[in-house]
């Protein structure tokens, strides 16, 4: 069974009657497969699962969607029955923020301004100021979190591993439709004919990554990856196109690496990444 709570009160109280080991899956509803995957990595490595269903203002900018974001409670807790998840919080603005906007907020450090951050300004502020918020409310021993979103994935784990927070992160990998599309709630905001410009982002990666495992050097990945992305349906406007290190770090020359894509189709701005192995070179 699926508890349903709302406010933080309700929440506690159904927080104290879960024993054993809690994984906490975070969203913003719209749930579709990738968020499933997400409760089922929950549902396997925790005791019980707790979703928070919560479409946060403090990480939309004043010309974002925060009031167009898909808001489908229904069927959202219909996916999270079905994925076996224990208890749903999903509050209210009010709920969250009862002082209104939090005037203290947690600062992501440089990486927070680079790539999402250089487009989105106060983006990673916003996200790790809710997480941490939510993180105190449900007390998880894990925290899983979708690759999909791997800067907001690897502040995180900085932000626990800095901040000693007592809650182990999960990275769970991209679910993609068959053609490669990242699954994500904004997709359904693409038209029949943006959806097919959006391929442009994965052929990008899947050419990077090819190109890596080629044994190509980090130049030539990079490269690949820009061709295929020029040589795409035509109308999406690329933001960056960038190869780091695991850690986001620039510069990677061998070993584990990170490309990583974000670019705007008609108004929608679509990001996504892949993790390649760069072969080191004389
Ligand atoms: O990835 C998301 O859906 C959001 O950024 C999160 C982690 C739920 C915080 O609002």
């Amino acid at each position: 069974m699926t508890d349903l709570v709302h406010s933080r009160e309700d929440l506690a109280k159904a927080r104290a009657g879960l024993t054993g080991t809690v994984g906490v899956v975070m969203t913003m509803g719209a749930l579709h497969a990738g968020h499933e995957t997400l409760l089922r990595a929950a549902r396997e490595q925790a005791d019980h699962v707790v979703v928070t269903i919560f479409v946060n203002p403090l990480q939309f900018g004043p010309n974002e969607d925060f009031d167009r974001y898909p808001r489908t409670l229904e069927s959202d807790l219909e996916i999270c029955r079905r994925a076996g998840a224990d208890l749903v919080f999903a509050p209210s603005v009010a709920d969250m923020y009862p002082n209104g906007q939090p005037t203290v907020r947690l600062h992501p450090g440089p990486l927070g301004e680079d790539l999402e951050g250089l487009s989105r300004p106060g983006f990673f502020h916003g996200v790790l100021t809710v997480v941490m918020k939510l993180l105190q409310l449900t007390r998880p021993d894990l925290a899983f979190f979708g690759e999909k979103d791997y800067q907001q994935l690897t502040l995180v784990r900085r932000m626990v591993r800095d901040l000693d927070v007592p809650t182990r992160i999960v990275g769970v990998p991209t679910v993609r439709e068959p053609d490669g599309l990242a699954l994500s709630s904004r997709n359904r905001y693409l038209s029949a004919a943006e959806r097919q410009v959006a391929l442009t982002l994965s052929a990008a990666l899947r050419a990077g990554a090819s190109a890596a495992a080629r044994g190509d050097d980090a130049g030539a990945v990079l490269a690949a990856a820009h061709r295929a992305f020029d040589s795409g349906t035509p109308g999406a406007r690329l933001d960056y196109l960038v190869l780091t290190d695991a850690d986001l770090e620039p510069g990677p020359v061998a070993g584990p690496a990170r490309l990583l894509v974000a670019a705007w189709v008609g108004d929608t701005r679509l990001i996504d990444n892949i993790g390649l192995e760069l072969a080191p070179h004389a």
